[in-house]
């Protein structure tokens, strides 16, 4: 994969085993600078920590709420003030609860929305001005297959609501900032091991690897792999598109 000294804002990027923290490494691994970006600062700082020892790249750690514009904003502004740029964008920050429609609450629902969608747009809109005074963008969204077929394995309605909400603005998106050297492009994991996942029991663990083809659930670091190649230089040809990451459990 092909980065030139970019620099990469990827929120959610503060948890112990998820996808954010694996898209940060691999872009430390291209030397592309991070902010990273979530609203538990400690997970961020151990990020940051992590990818400069490990690979001497620098990493900025930012506390931010993706559901709240001046949150927003104040990253946006302290990741341009620290690195003069910004070139990629991971819209990763996400929440899901495992709840039926009929039980689900107005305010649920709204929450779900809020982090996972509401989300996405918020920092994309931030971000759009910055990448545009270079000519040079990639957004790259972390969507799920529950935005396509519905039924996520643990999430709700609202859930698979918010995902798909993300694939539908992303082509938008797409279409309007593609004459600012932008793309804007999405991924949608299976089932991958991860925190959001805590408290699934591993009886239900295993009946999920056994519905997928591949017979197991994915990797935080085969999520980020493809997320890195839509941010990356050589995707350069690609927009509005997403990427299923599924070992096979939804084709389309
Ligand atoms: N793990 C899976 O099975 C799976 C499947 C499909 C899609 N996804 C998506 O992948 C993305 C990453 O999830 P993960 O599995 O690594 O989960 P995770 O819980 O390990 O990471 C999510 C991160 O988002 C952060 N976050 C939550 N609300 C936030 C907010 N308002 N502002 C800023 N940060 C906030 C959390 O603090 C956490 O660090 C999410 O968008 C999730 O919906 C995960």
């Amino acid at each position: 994969m092909k980065f030139k000294q970019r620099v990469a804002i990827v929120t959610g990027a503060g948890s112990t085993r998820g996808i954010g923290r694996e898209i940060v490494k691999i872009m430390a691994e291209n030397q592309v600078k991070c902010v990273v970006a979530d609203m538990n600062l400690e997970g961020a700082r151990e990020t940051a920590r992590m990818v400069e020892e490990e690979y001497g790249v620098e990493a900025l750690p930012l506390e931010v709420n993706v559901t709240d514009k001046e949150s927003v904003g104040r990253m946006v502004e302290a990741a341009v003030e620290h690195f003069g740029r910004i070139d990629i964008l991971c819209n990763n920050a996400g929440i899901t609860q495992p709840v039926t429609t009929l039980d689900m609450t107005k305010e649920d629902f709204q929450k779900v929305l809020d982090v996972n969608l509401i989300g996405t747009f918020l920092c994309s809109q931030a971000v759009v001005p910055v990448m545009a005074k270079n000519h040079y963008g990639r957004i790259v969204n972390t969507s799920s297959v529950s935005g396509k077929r519905g039924g996520g394995v643990y999430g709700g309605s609202h859930y698979s609501a918010a995902k798909a909400g993300i694939l539908g603005f992303a082509k938008a998106l797409a279409r309007e900032v593609v004459s600012d050297g932008i793309t804007v492009n999405s991924v949608c994991p299976g089932a991958v091991a991860t925190d959001i996942r805590a408290g699934i029991s591993d009886e239900k663990e295993a009946s999920i690897a056994d519905g997928v083809p591949m017979g197991r659930v994915g990797t935080p670091r085969e999520v980020a792999a493809a997320i890195a190649f839509l941010a990356s230089d050589e995707a350069s040809y690609i927009t509005g598109e997403d990427i299923d990451v599924n070992g096979g459990s939804h084709m389309d």
